[in-house]
């Protein structure tokens, strides 16, 4: 199993769950995480990465050969449930279910992952697309293939090591770049590394959620060398859990505050927010972030 050395950058009060981020299936990743009401992979992401597939697949100038898929880089994919969200017909809410089930549950992982990829199988809905996953968690992205909801997957770790050359051909063809529950774990570096893997005349957008509290000020410098301009989203923040008990509330809202950020009305009501940035090449002509969303987030 691969150790979850990227949580360096996470800051001390916050609950760790690395515990289940590698095992070998994703039964208590969604338990543990269930129980915290965790959101922001499906019920978030999965409404505004869709819209950005939708709109970017058709787009002029894209850089893409014909007949290529659009691929999708997840990066911190975990099991590829970004992957299940955007691919298949299904929501957060059926894979908290399916994943707590008892019918389920007397399964071995290799038997979840024959009936995972059955089950997946009878829902597609996008079959033009393509999702790469990126994680260090060896067993957890094993099983994102297995079951498919992975179609590639890479296991390294961009915050201590180079790229490899597998890494590099598995990303190159990328259109767009997600992350979800990641930032903070991963920090500029990886964005650099990662970026630094793409041919010159590819067009890349990059979607991401990120804490309130964590800056994204380097991650956007950096992706500005690559030409990519950031703009977060300012009408809407997003809820991505609820914080385990009130010693780590406590601990987030003073940590805001001392940032100058106000928890009143988001983490003071008991659940992490985190902001929504997009970044796309400096200069084009494109609809404004709150106006690309504005259908999907009325
Ligand atoms: C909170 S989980 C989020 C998983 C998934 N994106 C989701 O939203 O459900 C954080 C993930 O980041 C991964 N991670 C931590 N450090 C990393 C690194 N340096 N490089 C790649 N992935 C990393 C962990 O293994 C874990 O799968």
């Amino acid at each position: 199993m691969a150790s979850n050395g990227g949580a360096r950058h996470q800051k001390s009060g916050k609950a760790s769950f690395e515990h289940v981020y590698d095992r070998e299936d994703p039964r208590e990743y969604f338990r543990t995480l269930g129980v915290m009401d965790y959101r922001i992979p499906p019920h978030h992401g999965q409404r505004l990465f869709s819209t950005l597939v939708e709109g970017q697949r058709d787009g002029a100038g894209n850089g893409r050969r014909s007949g290529e898929p659009f691929t999708v880089v997840d990066l911190c994919c975990s099991y590829g449930i970004n992957g299940a969200l955007l691919k298949y017909d299904v929501t957060l809410d059926d894979l908290y279910e399916r994943y707590g089930s008892q019918e389920l549950d007397v399964l071995s992982p290799e038997e979840l992952a024959v009936a995972d990829r059955e089950f997946y199988g009878e829902r597609r809905s996008e079959d033009a697309l393509r999702v790469v996953g990126l994680d260090l968690a060896e067993n957890a992205v094993s099983y994102g293939l297995r079951a498919g909801l992975l179609d590639d997957g890479v296991i390294e770790n961009l915050e201590e090591r180079e790229p490899t050359d597998r890494l590099r051909e598995a990303v190159s063809g990328m259109d767009l770049l997600t992350v979800t529950g990641g930032i903070g774990y991963i920090s500029e570096r990886t964005f650099d590394q990662l970026l630094g893997c793409l041919p010159g005349d590819r067009v890349l957008w990059v979607a991401t959620f990120a804490l309130r509290w964590v800056s994204y000020d380097a991650i956007a410098g950096v992706l500005s060398r690559y030409g990519l301009a950031t703009e977060r989203l300012e009408s809407h923040t997003f809820d991505q859990r609820r914080f385990r008990d009130v010693a780590e509330q406590e601990y987030v809202c003073g940590e805001l505050e001392s940032m100058g950020i106000d928890p009143e009305g988001k983490e003071s009501e008991g659940s992490y927010h985190a902001h929504f940035h997009l970044s796309r090449p400096a200069g084009s002509s494109e609809a404004s972030v709150e106006e690309l969303f504005e259908p999907v987030l009325r």
